[in-house]
């Protein structure tokens, strides 16, 4: 699915008639297939962004446009099973089991042949076997989210809009579910969209950053990381790429380039 974001801006309407612009004048164009970072600091629009791509906000003016397969392009107006999105925090029925909530979606929108197959596929993937009669409140956080990734795939996005899913796991579970999503991404090819405000998640994960800062946020800074996957923190090529990207977004959040 190819996104094309045209003259998009964004304000909120605040108690005593105040406006808050929170996006401004956002040019974007996302390749069918691209994984895109949007890095900005913590209130810079990165939620809002998110939330306008899936269709759940509309935008003050500008227009999204999706496209899929060089077919007709489509104003995006409210959400659609093309686009699915993961929450920061994870978001699953807890009177269903985890089995039941990964199916949930495909049931209720009558999809799925075999759903139960797909569901097991997906269960495995994500290494939750032993769990998938367990109801989500006896799940860790970083189970929960893989609950959720899996809810999110199985109806097989064209576009996955991803809002700082791994910010509240621990390290190591961050870096097995960074490197789990990008082996999916590599074998499924839906475009994503992540954004985050942590340099080294984007970095390791997308083959284009966009860096967002400024009040209103306008796009700042496009990269293209031609680094091959999987990246590793360690490696001297990422150690380079990440000292220009962080001057970069040390001057966004001053607010100091243009
Ligand atoms: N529904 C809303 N109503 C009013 N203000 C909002 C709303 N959602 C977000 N904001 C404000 O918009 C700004 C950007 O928020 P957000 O998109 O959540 O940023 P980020 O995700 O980058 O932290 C913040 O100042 C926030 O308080
Ligand atoms: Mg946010």
């Amino acid at each position: 699915m190819k996104i094309r974001i045209e003259h998009l801006c964004k304000s909120y309407n605040l108690p005593g008639n105040e406006n808050l612009p929170v996006l401004h004048d956002i040019n974007l164009s996302i390749k069918s297939g691209d994984f895109v970072v949007i890095l900005g600091a913590s209130g810079s629009g990165k939620s809002t962004f998110l939330s306008l791509l899936a269709g759940l906000t509309t935008p003050t003016s500008g227009k999204i446009w999706v496209q899929e397969n060089e077919g007709p392009e489509k104003e995006i107006t409210a959400p659609h099973p093309s686009r699915a999105l993961l929450f920061q925090q994870p978001s699953l029925l807890p009177w269903l089991t985890v089995a039941g909530n990964i199916a949930f979606g495909c049931k209720i929108r009558g999809e799925g042949n075999d759903l139960s197959y797909q569901v097991n596929q997906f269960i495995e993937m994500m290494g939750l076997y032993e769990f998938a009669q367990t109801h989500p409140p006896k799940l860790s956080v970083g189970m929960a989210q893989r609950v959720c990734l899996a809810r999110a795939l199985i109806g097989h996005p064209k576009a996955l809009l991803l809002d700082e899913p791994f910010g509240s796991l621990d390290t190591l579970n961050r870096t097995h579910l960074q490197q789990e999503l990008i082996n999916i991404w590599m074998g499924e090819r839906f475009t994503a969209v992540f954004v985050t405000h942590d340099i080294e998640e984007a970095l390791l994960l997308g083959n284009r950053i966009v860096l967002l800062g400024g009040r209103p946020s306008t796009v700042k800074d496009v990269f293209d990381i031609p680094l091959d996957y999987p990246r590793s923190l360690e490696d001297d090529s990422f150690f380079e790429t990440k000292k220009d990207i962080l001057k970069a977004f040390r001057c966004a959040i001053a607010n100091e380039c243009d």
